[in-house]
């Protein structure tokens, strides 16, 4: 198994969602570690736990700071721990968007809703008045907007006839419990997930204009142009065209350039088999560590390559402005 992920958690109270993750962080085939559990509040139950179970702790509170010093405060100790991503498990704080920022896409968030529904607090009791049949929980990514990044996954869980706020919160809670070590696990292996590396691609080609997918020999491939005349700009290899492992075939301009990016990258770019004669080139994509604006960028240079003139002229025009 790749090394593990490095999470540190932060929470405010009780700590049952950190306990959860804990606990299934000490599952044989987990793909993370907790490596620091911290909290704005000294006093918080969890930390308790934590420490007992002899995970590091760190507690600073907020009181008498501005949120900038106490935010920078928790980011420092979470970056000493050495942890690639922040947990939040009912830490209720706002967060500054400078700290929001400084962990794009590496900070989740559960919160007890089916989300977009019900931001903020007072989620049951709403989900309740509104005659929602159910109500449940969302993992989410954190950005600067309060309970809005994009949802990673998410529970129903079903509203009673006698459901108070309480009742239904209790119950919210076994299914946050399942669902958040779950969630945390599919996200920090999505680079080891074919369906997930599949989407990244599938979505900057088909942003490209004129674009649309068919399969060639049973690889995902995206052709630019019209339905008759289109031409395939980018395939996606997932055991196809007789090479290992995951990789992107986009189009060159001709052999020196297909010379100098396997100079420049030869454990990113490789030739492909068969199609390596007509000038693609391969692009490795399950290192674990892709740079999708790369991709993104070889993705509109073969667009560009294989596009017809009418649709690249378009492009010259509105670039000159
Ligand atoms: C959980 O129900 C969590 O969803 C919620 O706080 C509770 C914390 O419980 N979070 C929020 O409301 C965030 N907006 P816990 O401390 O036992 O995990």
């Amino acid at each position: 198994m790749a090394d593990k992920a490095k999470i540190a958690i932060l929470i405010s109270g009780r700590g049952s969602n950190m306990a959860a993750i804990l606990y299934a962080s000490k599952l044989p085939d987990c793909p993370y570690d907790i490596i620091l559990v911290a909290s704005n509040n000294a006093a918080a139950k969890g930390l308790e736990l934590a420490s007992a179970e002899g995970i590091a702790t760190f507690a600073q509170d907020h009181n008498g700071m501005s949120r900038e010093e106490h935010d920078a405060i928790m980011h420092d100790a979470v970056i000493r721990s050495g942890a690639d991503y922040i947990v939040l498990a009912g830490y209720m704080r706002i967060l500054t968007a400078d700290f929001v920022q400084k962990w794009t896409g590496k900070m989740l968030n559960i919160h007890p809703s089916l989300l977009p529904k019900y931001k903020g607090l007072h989620t049951h009791k709403r989900a309740i008045e509104a005659g929602d049949c159910y109500g449940g929980c969302s993992v989410h990514l954190v950005t600067a907007e309060l309970d809005d990044g994009e949802v990673l996954g998410q529970t129903k869980v079903k509203i009673l006839p006698d459901d108070d706020a309480d009742s239904l919160a209790e119950r919210t809670l076994f299914a946050e419990h399942q669902l958040y070590p779950a969630t945390i696990a599919a996200y920090v292996t999505r680079e080891q997930n074919p369906d997930w590396i599949l989407d990244q691609v599938r979505k900057r080609a088909l942003a490209l204009e004129e674009t649309l997918e068919r399969p060639s020999f049973g690889a995902p491939a995206w052709r630019v142009g019209n339905e008759k005349s289109g031409k395939y700009f980018a395939y996606f290899a997932h055991r196809h065209f007789g090479e290992n492992g995951i990789s992107l075939f986009v189009k060159t301009s001709g052999s020196d350039e297909q010379e100098a990016l396997l100079d420049a990258d030869p454990e990113l770019y490789f030739l492909p088999k068969f199609y390596g004669k007509s000038g693609w080139i391969a692009v490795r994509l399950d290192r674990g560590n892709t740079d999708w604006d790369h991709v993104e960028a070889m993705l509109a240079k073969s667009w560009r390559i294989v596009a017809p003139i009418r649709l690249t002229k378009l492009i010259d025009i509105a670039n000159e402005f």
